[in-house]
């Protein structure tokens, strides 16, 4: 099988989230990494999928996949094992009585201005200490975020609750001193003079309010989805997940990027993890495409010829990697996607497709055709390739470990539980 380079989703948006700024409930978060909900419109309409099946997404992200099916009226479950991750997926899909919710925004503004004692104060690198040069909120911020947070304690509507958390975990963001950019945070260009503090935090969290209430108003959920919080490698082992018919889904990149490191601020403002301790753990969860935490090793390596082609040459060129670990990390991503498309398997309906977005990586100066291996693990797990389409190519940043590789492939690898 080869890659269509000419494919008819090319270059239009479907494997990024631009265009979900001005859609209701998609823009209460702006979510990087995820796809576009054209892309899971696309796959519905492609699929032979009726109002009884079920659309699945393992890795669930901010929950494009869910909140599309649950808009479209579609039954629908999603895995995210970043909590953060799966409680926006899930608030996202809520509805709520307007009016209680006008009343508890007025009530929030109203605590968020008097403020409480953040945790956060003097807590690694969240706020300013004398050991620092650079802190992510200044404590007028994380202040006011607490104000609110306690309120929220009160919230009997879980959906309220729910709802007005996720508003001032979003100001809260939109006021840190650094941005995110790639794989790590940047401070923004005279981040010790923008003020932002408790006025830019009421300010922004009214708008955030504001747009969430018009959007309620507006689109009322019918088809609420599933949200599991969790690693799907042992979550699509439940028996309560039934067969599904299309799962529309994106794993983490084969490319160190760490989801739990890089929401790491929503993580610990949202009371959802504690300490470096509680982060590592939810690390372990995650899928090993990073090598940031001493996973189990792989064991399983018959994952076809361009899988092997990779192995030697990253193999050959330790050297040029920037961790001798490369290569391991290597193995257990294509050993974890596989263990996944398995679990998939042994859940799929008749005719189930899979629409899975992966982008190529580069290491040790090559081009590594993730779509490619991964169409012949998907094989091998007893799928059928249906294709393999170009959706863009990335420009990619270069590094000392890789020079000579300017863009990155981004593809949709679609499988099918039939013979074509
Ligand atoms: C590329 S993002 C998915 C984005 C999603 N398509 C969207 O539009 O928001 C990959 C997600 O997989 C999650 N993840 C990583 N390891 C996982 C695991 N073992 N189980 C479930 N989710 C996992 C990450 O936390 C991240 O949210």
């Amino acid at each position: 099988m080869s890659v269509i380079n000419d494919y008819i989703l090319k270059d239009r948006g479907y494997s990024n989230y631009e265009n979900t700024v001005d859609l209701p409930r998609h823009r209460w978060y702006y979510y990087k990494e995820g796809f576009s909900p054209y892309l899971v419109e696309k796959a519905i309409e492609s699929s032979d999928i009726g109002k009884d099946d079920l659309i699945i997404d393992p890795f669930n992200g901010s929950g494009t996949t869910t909140l599309t099916a649950s808009v479209k009226g579609y039954q629908s479950i999603g895995i995210e094992v970043n909590p953060f991750t799966s409680f926006l997926s899930d608030t996202k899909i809520r509805n709520a009585n307007v009016k209680k919710l006008k009343e508890w925004r007025e009530k929030l503004i109203d605590s968020s201005d008097k403020g409480a004692d953040s945790p956060l104060l003097k807590y690694s690198t969240f706020s300013q200490n004398e050991n620092l040069k650079k802190w992510l909120f200044n404590d007028s911020v994380l202040n006011s975020f607490e104000g609110g947070w306690q309120l929220t304690d009160e919230i009997k509507s879980h959906d309220i609750k729910k709802i007005t958390r996720l508003a001032l975990i979003v100001s809260a963001v939109q006021n840190c001193n650094a941005r995110r950019d790639g794989k790590c945070f940047r401070y923004r260009p005279n981040w010790e003079e923008n003020g932002l503090g408790k006025e830019s935090f009421l300010q922004v969290l009214s708008h955030n309010l504001d747009t969430i209430i018009e959007d309620i108003d507006k689109q009322t959920i019918t088809q609420k989805a599933n949200i599991i919080t969790g690693d799907c490698r042992t979550k699509l082992k439940s028996k309560s997940i039934q067969p599904f018919k299309l799962c529309v889904t994106s794993p983490p990149y084969l490319n160190t990027f760490d989801y739990t490191d890089i929401y790491r601020p929503e993580l610990f403002l949202g009371k959802f993890v504690f300490n470096n301790k509680d982060l590592y753990k939810l690390r372990l969860k995650t899928v090993r495409s990073h090598i940031q935490a001493k996973w189990k090793k792989p064991t399983q390596n018959d994952f076809g010829f361009l899988y092997q082609q990779t192995m030697t040459h990253v193999n050959d060129n330790i050297e040029n990697l920037m961790s001798k670990n490369i290569p391991m990390m290597i193995q257990a991503y294509f050993e974890d996607i596989f263990n996944i498309l398995k679990l998939l398997k042994q859940k799929a309906a008749k005719d189930a497709q899979i629409w899975l977005v992966v982008s190529n990586s580069a290491y040790a100066d090559k081009q590594i055709p993730v779509d490619l291996i991964i169409g012949d693990i998907g094989t091998k797990a007893g799928w059928y390739l249906k294709e393999i389409g170009v959706l863009r190519h990335l420009r990619k940043r270069k590094t000392k470990y890789s020079t000579n590789v300017n863009e990155l492939r981004e593809s949709v690898v679609i499988f099918s539980n039939s013979k074509p």
